[in-house]
């Protein structure tokens, strides 16, 4: 059984069953959508963008506190697993449904096998961590997208023998959808917006921002907006709005700093148009563990406004930059890259569009050794 719950999850999870359904012999998966995400914007066009199947089962929980959230996925997964029986639970990423399949699995005897794990951002008061931290102690089976991931794992006692290397199966999706991203224009046009805007000198920049630290409070989210506003006079904005972010800025009345003439505020997008925005961006701005890989993977410059990354090797090897919430490191970051000295970075080992059909081959060989 494969599980998705949430926006991340989808990218991750398509190249998966792609390469469940090709290897010889084939690996027969059931898909599992926990429903943590239901927009129309947030989960079923990222289906349709990533060539998904609909889900076999859909557990339809939607949203919740985190307690709430985690626990109604697991009293709703529990008969499923009962159900069908399935030889292994295989989890991606680290949102609330990954960690609530993986405790249902794991006390019923059913093998966990964790698809990017490892991933560290040491960093207790993000959701996120916790689940990662978490799946990963009672996980069987271990896939890493960087090798740092191994390294965070042995040194949590975890048995090196269940790891295995397999690279990234985000960038399995980026690459195998590249030739379908949809063109930054076209994207705008769709929004009643001029499309002129993307031709300034300098090009444009892609902002993204969700994650509760940079949003749940008006102390966090006000300076933040206010040096995108900034950032946008000198370079315009295309900025996608998550769902919670939006309904924050309604909150704390906020919304007099998007600056329409400077800012394309948009939607949660698609996939594909997520794609043709960053591959023609100058920089980007964001907060997201998925744009910081992505942006890697495609040598676009990066400023991640967060103080710390789960994903090292992107600042190491790759275009990322961290610049915190610090307003004078931001505008440093962004004037570093318009005056021509961002990073262009090199794309990290086994990013290379085959993490998935590694996956299935070393899945196949430990599920017919009898997953031990
Ligand atoms: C979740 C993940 C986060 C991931 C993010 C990507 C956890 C702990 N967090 O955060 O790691 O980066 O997804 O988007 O699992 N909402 C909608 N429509 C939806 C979904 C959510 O309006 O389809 C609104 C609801 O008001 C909800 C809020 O967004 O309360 C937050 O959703 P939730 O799934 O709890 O967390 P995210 O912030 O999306």
């Amino acid at each position: 059984m494969c599980i998705v719950g949430a926006r991340p999850n989808f990218m991750k999870m398509a190249p998966i069953l792609r390469a469940l359904a090709q290897h010889n012999p084939p690996l027969p998966a059931l898909l599992v959508h926990t429903g943590q995400h239901y927009d129309a914007s947030m989960s079923d066009r990222l289906f349709a963008d990533l060539r998904l199947p609909t889900p076999d089962i859909n557990l339809e929980v939607g949203s919740g506190s985190h307690a709430a959230q985690t626990a109604e996925v697991m009293k709703r997964f529990e008969p499923a697993v009962d159900a069908h029986k399935p030889a292994c639970v295989l989890v991606v990423g680290d949102v609330n449904s990954t960690l609530a399949c993986t405790l249902v699995a794991v006390k019923k005897g059913v093998p966990v096998v964790h698809v990017e794990a490892g991933l560290r951002s040491y960093d207790r008061k993000m959701p996120e961590e916790i689940n990662r931290v978490l799946t990963d102690q009672v996980a069987d089976r271990l896939y890493t997208t960087e090798r740092s991931a191994e390294a965070n794992l042995v040194r949590e006692g975890i048995d090196a023998a269940r790891v295995c290397f397999a690279g990234n199966v985000m960038i399995d999706s980026l690459l195998s959808s590249r030739e379908f991203a949809r063109p930054a224009a076209d994207t705008l046009r769709a929004h009643g917006i001029s499309p002129a805007m993307l031709e300034s000198p300098r090009g444009y920049g892609v902002v993204t921002l969700h994650r509760p630290s940079n949003v749940d409070s008006a102390a966090a989210l006000e300076p933040l907006l206010k040096v995108l506003a900034e950032v946008a006079q000198q370079l315009p904005l295309v900025f996608a709005l998550h769902p919670r972010t939006r309904a924050n800025i309604d909150r704390f009345g906020l919304a007099h700093l998007l600056q329409p003439e400077c800012m394309a505020v948009l939607p949660p997008q698609g996939y594909l148009e997520m794609i043709g925005l960053m591959q023609g961006a100058t920089m980007v701005l964001t907060d997201s563990g998925g744009l910081q890989e992505e942006t890697t993977a495609l040598g676009v410059p990066c400023l991640t406004l967060r103080e710390n990354t789960e994903r090292p090797i992107t600042v190491e090897q790759g275009t990322n930059t961290m610049v915190g919430r610090d307003i004078q490191v931001i505008r440093n970051g962004v004037a570093d890259i318009l005056g021509g000295r961002g990073k262009h970075g090199r794309v990290p080992e086994l990013w290379d569009g085959h993490a998935a059909e590694r996956i299935a081959a070393d899945l196949y060989r430990w599920l017919s050794a009898g997953a031990g």
